[in-house]
């Protein structure tokens, strides 16, 4: 090897070690200490506030940034006194996605994941169970309606208002209307639907009982 070759030879050697020694001291840095340090978890005790939770409820009347952006017939679902007959807000494929997911999250559990009222909470909760809001009876109601329960809650059903966004509600009232407007022909609405025809014979049948 000449000189010159031996000299580069020995210089990479030096580089070579240089950038393993910079890897090993980055690996080296303590993140296990950050990690390890003193915090509040959700739901934990707390010395610092009066009322000994460190969870503590928003002061009262605090409105939510998106409920204060939206007013009227939007926030309320109603022209005055009555409902609104069409939705408020552009109903896009979006707000049609939107819809699906947030009644999958918030309706489906009973009303069923097509609407029918063929859920497991049906099942188990008794008249009056969730009803179908695919029944003959829904679908002359305004749209404005299934808004307003959602917003507002109906009887046994509580509301959704401090949960959904006015526009996360308005989108499930358009996905609900989609499927009212869509024959059930796949397996899963068809499902529902017949769990929900069973729990109205167990409820007839219970009513025939109590006949004198
Ligand atoms: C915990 C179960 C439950 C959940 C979750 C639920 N509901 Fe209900 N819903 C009910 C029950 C029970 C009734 C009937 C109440 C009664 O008659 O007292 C009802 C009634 C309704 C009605 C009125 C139907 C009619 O016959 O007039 C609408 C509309 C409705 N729900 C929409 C929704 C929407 C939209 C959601 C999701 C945001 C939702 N519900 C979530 C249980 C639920």
């Amino acid at each position: 090897m000449s000189r010159c070759g031996m000299l580069l030879t020995a210089c990479m050697l030096v580089a070579t070690l240089a950038a393993c020694g910079k890897a090993t001291e980055r690996e080296r840095v303590d993140f296990e200490r950050m990690r390890i340090q003193q915090r509040a978890d959700l739901y934990d005790a707390s010395h610092v506030f009066a009322s000994g939770g460190v969870m503590q409820a928003p002061p009262t009347g605090a409105v939510s940034r998106e409920s204060a952006a939206d007013t009227g017939v939007i926030a309320s679902g109603m022209y005055g006194k009555a409902l609104a007959t069409t939705i408020p807000i552009a109903v896009t494929p979006a707000l049609l996605d939107t819809g699906r997911r947030q009644f999958g999250i918030y309706c489906a559990v009973c009303h069923g994941p097509a609407a029918f009222g063929g859920s497991l909470v049906a099942a188990n909760m008794g008249p009056p169970r969730p009803p179908s809001l695919r029944r003959a009876a829904m679908l002359t109601k305004p749209i404005g309606y299934i808004y307003y329960v959602a917003t507002n809650g109906f009887g046994r059903m509580p509301p959704y208002n401090w949960q959904l966004t006015a526009r996360e509600r308005w989108a499930i009232a358009a996905y609900v209307q989609q499927l009212q407007r869509t024959a059930a022909t796949d397996s899963m609405s068809i499902r529902d639907s017949l769990n929900a025809l069973t729990y109205a014979r167990w409820d007839s049948i219970a009513a025939a009982r109590r006949q004198p």
